[in-house]
């Protein structure tokens, strides 16, 4: 039973950001809670996407929503994403890695199988911002941040924000 109340945003470089999350057993209202609380906490932060582990949840469920709009909010639970095409590095942030901007390199297009809050398995085929933002949230519930993905060079550049994050955690 997940403690919906106590769910809050998880900064890099919290433990929960970076193990491998497990599956959803069983999609209940619970879950339905907790899904209700992702969205609230990512439109409040103005983000497209959030994964569980985000709120300090190890399950593997995210929700994307690319205009950031609450009507067009989709919840995919025990998703498989798997990416095609070429890689093209491109701006991203995070909203566990505030105050970073930086160059990622994605796969363009991706196919992605999941199960929506009804129970129901579907697969859709992604490229652009969409295929961008499935290898996101994906990457959170492998345990992954862009701060992993990042360069050396972005590091050096960022370096002030990832000490500033890190010298946080530690208080
Ligand atoms: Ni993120």
């Amino acid at each position: 039973m997940i403690d919906i109340d106590k769910c809050r945003i998880t900064h890099y470089p919290a433990g929960v950001l970076g193990g491998r999350a497990e599956p959803v057993e069983e999609i209940n209202d619970n879950i339905r809670q907790l899904v209700d609380k992702m969205i609230d906490i990512m439109l409040k932060n103005k983000g497209v996407g959030l994964a569980a582990p985000q709120v300090g949840v190890p399950l593997r469920l995210f929700i994307i929503s690319l205009d950031g709009s609450r009507e067009n909010v989709r919840a995919y639970v025990n998703p498989t994403v798997t990416p095609s095409g070429a890689l093209e590095a491109n701006d991203e942030g995070c909203l566990s890695v505030p105050g970073i901007y930086t160059k990622i390199r994605r796969y363009t297009k991706c196919e992605v199988t999941a199960t929506d809050l009804d129970g129901n398995e579907f697969t859709e085929q992604a490229e652009g911002l969409y295929a961008r933002a499935l290898q996101h949230e994906y990457d959170h519930i492998e345990g992954i941040t862009i701060v992993n993905r990042m360069g050396q060079p972005a590091r050096i550049v960022h370096r002030k924000q990832l000490k500033k994050l890190q010298d946080r955690s530690e208080q």
